[in-house]
């Protein structure tokens, strides 16, 4: 069983990671409207990643006989000044979900629940490589600083981006 304390933490979690789905969700259809269809693609990815994580925390709390209870999706932008700014607002939002994380970690610590650290620990992972991802992009377009041949290229190499099923969520053996 698990605490109510964490219960609610996960349920806002849950609705935390559905928000960063939509957002990656208008930042795709940005990119896509702004002719970059590569960045799209790795927006839309993104998007279906977010939705593994709301998923991945929504099966763990019915695993741990928790209750699952969601809540309204608040509005996300629509427009940013450039992709650029786009995979800065990425960067940006993903320290805010790292510290979320954090916190949920930091409460199953205190409530010595191992086997919600033990679960925590793949998110606590996944944002090492989810920051380092929007870093890798961000430095990329600013090496290129506007060049549109480096852009085409650019948007080439992220339109290879393909999705993969997380380790939580595929199928057991
Ligand atoms: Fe659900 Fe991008 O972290």
């Amino acid at each position: 069983m698990i605490s109510k304390r964490l219960e609610d933490a996960i349920n806002a979690q849950i609705n935390a990671e559905m928000w960063s789905a939509y957002l990656y969700l208008s930042m795709s259809a940005y990119c896509q409207d702004k002719g970059f269809a590569g960045m799209a693609n790795w927006f839309f990815i993104q998007f279906k990643e977010e939705q593994d994580h709301a998923q991945i925390f929504y099966n763990y709390l019915i695993s741990r006989g928790g209750r699952v209870l969601l809540k309204a999706i608040d509005a996300v932008e629509t427009e940013w000044a450039s992709p650029l700014a786009a995979f800065e607002a990425t960067y940006k939002h993903e320290q805010q979900v790292t510290s979320l994380i954090n916190n949920l970690m930091q409460i199953a610590v205190d409530e010595k629940d191992f086997a919600a650290q033990s679960r925590l620990q793949w998110f606590i992972d996944e944002q090492v490589e989810e920051e380092e991802n929007a870093v890798d992009i961000i430095n990329k377009l600013k090496l290129l600083d506007g060049n549109s041949y480096g852009l085409y290229v650019l948007d080439q190499e992220l339109a290879a981006r393909v999705y993969a099923t997380p380790s939580p969520l595929a199928p057991k053996a």
